[in-house]
């Protein structure tokens, strides 16, 4: 079990490199699947969910190494396209692998995913989108079978804009002869980047980033060298920090437009936000006004990758704050735990009122999830005293020792 010490009170100042994108890589490595040939992705941050897809794509056959924090990867030849329960249920990226196994080997056996515990997090819209293209998907015992079969038809609709499910079904158009228009995408820059690495490797694909993906299947991928985009959740996490301690940060590697939702929202809280091509500089002022209502939604909207940040943000904010989480049913498990080191929160279902303080506390407190502990993180960085921050290997799934970053910009923290 890992665990961070706080000591709260410091100003953060100073100046961080942002990492690759979490959300950008993982669907990545599973399109590595396609690949006849090596990947060679720079600056492939280890986070524990990257790590974990990586074993993923070792147990199909894969190559993998990484020196430092470049990853080759050479699918060429794959042994198996069976994923077991014990690789699967840790991430919940392990889903992404089917569609590129149907893809590139006709058959597949995957565990039903898992990752953080906020909502029931079905797969329904992933294997109706294969079904209506083609294959045939029985659940059974745990497992997911696929077959690829004949192609019935050549436009799909998702009832929903699923980030996963659109990179999934991108993936297995990727290789299906004939031309796939996808409709109701997500548009989260992750999906582009996927595009755009796949692209890079040879598929064609148009439109990702708007809700109309048309994908012309080739017959092979071949390798390439990719950087994947930086990682706007961590940026998100960064600014909020900088914006609650009172502090003065520039990030580097972050891109303005992709954070442009909580941008507007800090602006609106007195915080002084300049950016250019890759950087994003934040002055907060003394006192931060709180933004009032934030509601979570599909990308440009507010992410909710960062709602359990923006509540703590708005527990020491200036006045009342409303806070809508629409796209997963169950992510305020972390609230309990905001509420042990003082802070004022009411929630139902989906709504969290928050009536900020002028002081929170240190306290022993427990990561339910990756971005509950990032809150955490950030309340701790404010409170009075020590706080303990348990089962902190659930904040390494997407931040790469996040205490080195933060203590580089003056906060007193350690993992012990
Ligand atoms: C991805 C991100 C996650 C982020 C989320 C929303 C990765 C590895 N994870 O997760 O960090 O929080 O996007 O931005 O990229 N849904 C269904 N049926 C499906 C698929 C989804 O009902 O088949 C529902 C989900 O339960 C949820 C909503 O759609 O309520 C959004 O899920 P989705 O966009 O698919 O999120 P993920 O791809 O799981």
């Amino acid at each position: 079990m890992e665990k961070l010490f706080v000591n709260g009170g410091n100003r953060l100042c100073g100046e961080v490199k942002i990492d690759s994108a979490k959300n950008a890589l993982l669907p990545i490595l599973a399109g590595c699947i396609l690949v006849e040939g090596k990947v060679v992705i720079k600056k492939a941050t280890a986070y524990t969910d990257v790590e974990a897809m990586c074993d993923i794509l070792k147990s199909l056959g894969a190559q993998v190494n990484r020196k430092k924090d470049l990853l080759e990867i050479d699918c060429s030849s794959l042994s198996a396209c069976e994923i077991s329960h014990q690789l699967a249920s840790p991430v919940r990226s392990s889903i992404f692998t089917l569609g590129p196994l149907l893809a590139r080997l006709g058959r597949a056996k995957v565990a039903y995913p898992g990752g953080c515990d906020i909502g029931l997090r079905p797969i329904d819209i992933h294997l109706t989108a294969l079904k209506e293209l083609g294959c045939k998907i029985i659940e059974k015992n745990g497992y997911i079978y696929g077959e690829k079969l004949k192609r019935e038809k050549t436009e799909v609709f998702l009832s929903f804009q699923s980030v996963g499910a659109t990179e999934n079904v991108i993936m297995f158009c990727a290789l299906l002869p004939g031309t796939t228009k996808i409709f109701n995408c997500a548009k989260e820059p992750e999906i582009v980047d996927l595009a755009n690495f796949l692209n890079k490797c040879g598929a064609k694909i148009e439109g990702a980033g708007s809700d109309v993906i048309t994908v012309c299947g080739v017959e092979k991928l071949y390798g390439c060298c990719y950087q994947a985009i930086p990682d706007r959740i961590e940026c998100g996490t960064f600014l909020i920090a900088g914006a609650m301690t009172g502090g003065e940060i520039l990030l580097k590697n972050a891109i303005a437009s992709h954070n442009s939702a909580l941008i507007e929202k800090l602006k609106t809280c007195g915080c002084l936000i300049d950016s250019g091509k890759d950087f994003i500089s934040l002055t907060a002022p003394k006192r931060l006004e709180s933004f009032k209502e934030v509601e979570t939604s599909v990308y440009p909207g507010f992410p909710t990758d960062l709602q359990p940040q923006i509540v703590a943000f708005a527990s020491v904010a200036n006045g009342c704050s409303l806070v809508f989480e629409n796209v997963f049913e169950n992510r305020f498990n972390y609230v309990g735990e905001l509420l042990k080191m003082g802070c004022d929160i009411l929630f139902k279902s989906s709504i969290c009122i928050v009536r900020g303080k002028n002081k929170i506390f240190g306290a022993d407190v427990v990561a339910t999830d990756l971005r509950g502990g990032a809150s955490l993180v950030l309340a701790s960085l404010v409170a009075e005293g020590y706080t303990t921050i348990n089962r902190a290997e659930y904040i390494d799934r997407g931040y790469f020792h996040i205490e080195n970053k933060l203590a580089k910009l003056g906060a007193d923290i350690k993992r012990i």
